[in-house]
């Protein structure tokens, strides 16, 4: 009996370690499988914004783990790098990317059963760049412990005081990493090629909830202080983000939620109602959406973007919340992203317009879908007007899809020029080869670059391949050159036309004061895009009588509607209209969206008297500002920090 079970024993255990030994040999050929799966889609290109050194050393998973310290302003933690050596360098040391932040000090380890201290070095900081961190790595360590916190003006996070919400209660903190603030909170290989998984642990004070761009966000109301996430997707780090605050959620659809501070709640929810919608109209053109949840989050009005399509969860400035769902081509924009951007990702800046030319063209896409062709047409009118107002004043190197970056900062390269004329090329390919074979094309380009970083050079390929050289008929019409490497817009570019839009024109035109009545029933029935339409389609100088009789017919410095408000405070400016002046600064008090502060400020600071009401209100403004609306205010009114 014994020896029976002694033999059964010996040979279960037998079994055992063949059966591991397959497993485990199944697992490496899968690893060696994936390995090269990733390779494939992993040329390295050359990032003018990034110190790191990926072709000799890569990292592939951030495991963070964070103390938000509220009373200090700071992240106190660690950040833990599993790195692969790419080549066969064994003696090159990590080089990551940092900025501002405080390294104690860095371990290193094999597997992670132990760590042992290292050497690093902290280079001079360039005022673009930040700082190189580099991190002797023993030859077999694949493990690199950074114990750091990051400074209390770190350019990507913002710290808000209980004033600064909504609720007034509880403090407010949340992050921003593109275009290359992400090495301000975390160390790490910061160029959009480098993409990584990650995991967080993030203690906070008790009654807030924390959240990510990951897996792991909490839907209920229990609060603990300590939370968890895991992006299991390799993702480009501008896309790690993070907020912390009193916030509260809510469910829009099947997949679909919004998080907002309690006091924004109802009004989000109404707001967002069309999300579920837009997810399931994008599926149905570019094929399914691969991110599992698509929530939202609203944020503070400091926020200094419209959106960021950080994954999972999307960050929205609340100067979306119009109360009518007419700006919500944003959601769409953010949305789109999941395809344009985040499965498909520039792999330099210089390649931004990959990202936001495709976005733009899938924001409208959606927008015909959800909300009819019209719309469409209406927004991309406002779209090519923009643009060509904004090239008008450009240098023509900042005109060119494929622009030049070095020495910039990548933030300069957020113009019209990548969003406007990128989706202009792109619906100049759908009107030269069809819907139908346009359509199909960019699924296939999803599809087959999915959770790749590419380069100008390789969607230019892929397009040779794929619509050019299968279609040689259209393609003879079609100049590469032209539309990505040359500056302006090309003569055949689309001009779209919307039949709304041409009677908003003459009513412009033709708009003489002693109509206002029946000019009055014409605008009754009027969406937002109409009204920006009218009013920059209104002669540029307009005296004080007709300013104020603009007003008074249509209340314009009154309206909540921060696109039309801000459109309005514009023309208040540039005509000197004063009564609207104390609504402008209401508004630059309030909003912190660099969209609308810098164009405002800029304008006051046209003149030596604008200039000083610019210089007051920014005095009172400014510490509610974001460092990046902060960076950009600073400029034009050549403001020394006190
Ligand atoms: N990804 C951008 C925001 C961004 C770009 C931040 C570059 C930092 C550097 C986002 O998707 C975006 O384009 N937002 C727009 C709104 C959109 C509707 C055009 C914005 O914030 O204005
Ligand atoms: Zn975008």
């Amino acid at each position: 009996m014994r020896k029976k079970i002694k033999n059964l024993t010996i040979l279960f255990t037998l079994a055992l370690i063949v059966g591991a030994g397959l497993i485990s040999f199944a697992n490496a050929q899968r690893r060696q499988n994936n390995m090269q799966k990733m390779t494939a889609g992993e040329t390295f290109a050359e990032d003018v914004h990034s110190y790191s050194n990926p072709q000799a050393v890569r990292v592939r998973h951030v495991e963070l783990d964070w103390n938000v310290l509220f009373d200090k302003k700071i992240l106190q933690g660690t950040a833990t790098l599993s790195v692969e050596r790419t080549t066969k360098t064994e003696n090159a040391p990590l080089v990551l990317d940092t900025r501002d932040l405080r390294i104690e000090k860095v371990e290193t380890s094999n597997g992670g059963n132990s760590y042992q201290k290292t050497e690093f070095n902290v280079g001079a900081a360039d005022k673009i760049l930040g700082s190189p961190l580099t991190i002797q790595l023993p030859p077999n360590a694949n493990l690199v412990r950074i114990y750091y916190s990051t400074s209390q003006n770190a350019s990507g996070l913002q710290w808000l005081a209980p004033e600064q919400t909504a609720g007034k209660r509880a403090p407010y903190m949340f992050s921003q990493a593109q275009a290359i603030h992400a090495r301000s909170f975390i160390p790490l290989q910061d160029s959009p090629q480098v993409r990584v998984t990650y995991s967080a642990r993030v203690r906070t004070p008790k009654n807030l909830l924390a959240v990510m761009s990951a897996e792991g966000n909490s839907q209920t109301a229990a609060r603990g202080g300590d939370y968890k996430f895991r992006m299991p997707h390799a993702i480009p780090p501008y896309l790690i983000a993070v907020a912390v605050g009193d916030l509260q959620f809510r469910s829009l659809g099947k997949r679909t939620g919004v998080y907002t501070e309690p006091a924004m709640i109802e009004k989000s929810v109404f707001e967002l109602a069309d999300t579920e919608k837009m997810v399931a109209a994008t599926e149905k053109i570019y094929g399914a959406y691969r991110w599992g949840r698509y929530d939202l989050l609203v944020l503070p009005p400091s926020f200094p973007f419209g959106g960021m399509e950080n994954p999972m969860l999307t960050f929205a400035t609340p100067t979306i919340l119009a109360g009518d769902k007419s700006l919500v081509s944003l959601v769409a924009h953010e949305l789109a992203h999941s395809w344009s951007g985040n499965l498909v990702t520039n792999a330099t800046w210089r390649d931004f317009w990959l990202n936001e030319g495709f976005t733009t063209y899938l924001e409208r896409r959606i927008i015909e879908a959800v909300y009819g062709q019209p719309r469409r047409e209406m927004e991309a009118t406002l779209g090519r007007n923009s643009l060509e107002e904004e090239m008008a004043s450009m240098a023509t190197r900042d005109q060119i899809l494929h622009v030049d970056l070095k020495g910039r900062d990548p933030d300069e390269g957020f113009t019209g020029v990548p969003y406007e004329k990128g989706a202009l090329f792109l619906r100049y390919l759908e009107e030269t080869f069809g819907r139908e074979k346009f359509d199909k094309f960019v699924r296939g380009y999803f599809d087959s670059h999915a959770f790749q970083s590419i380069t100008t050079a390789d969607f230019v390929d892929y397009l040779n391949k794929n619509l050019i050289a299968a279609n040689p008929q259209s393609a003879k019409r079609v100049s590469i050159e032209d539309w990505i490497y040359q500056p302006g817009l090309p003569t055949n570019a689309p001009q779209p036309v919307s039949d709304a839009f041409i009677k908003v024109e003459a009513l412009a035109k033709n708009y003489t004061s002693d109509k206002t009545a029946a000019n009055k029933i014409q605008t009754r029935a009027w969406t937002t895009q109409e009204w920006l339409h009218f009013l920059k389609s209104l002669p540029a100088d307009l005296d004080v009588k007709r300013m104020s009789e603009l007003d008074k017919a249509f209340n314009l410095t009154n309206r909540g509607n921060s696109e039309i408000a801000f459109q309005w405070l514009l023309m208040s400016i540039k005509n000197d209209y004063s009564a609207a002046y104390p609504r402008l600064e209401e508004f630059l008090t309030t909003i912190g969206r660099r969209k609308f502060v810098r164009p405002l400020f800029a304008e006051l600071a046209k003149t030596p008297e604008g200039t000083k009401r610019a210089v007051a209100i920014y005095t009172k403004a400014r510490s509610g500002y974001h460092p990046i609306t902060q960076a950009s205010v600073d400029e034009i009114l050549k403001w020394k920090n006190q």
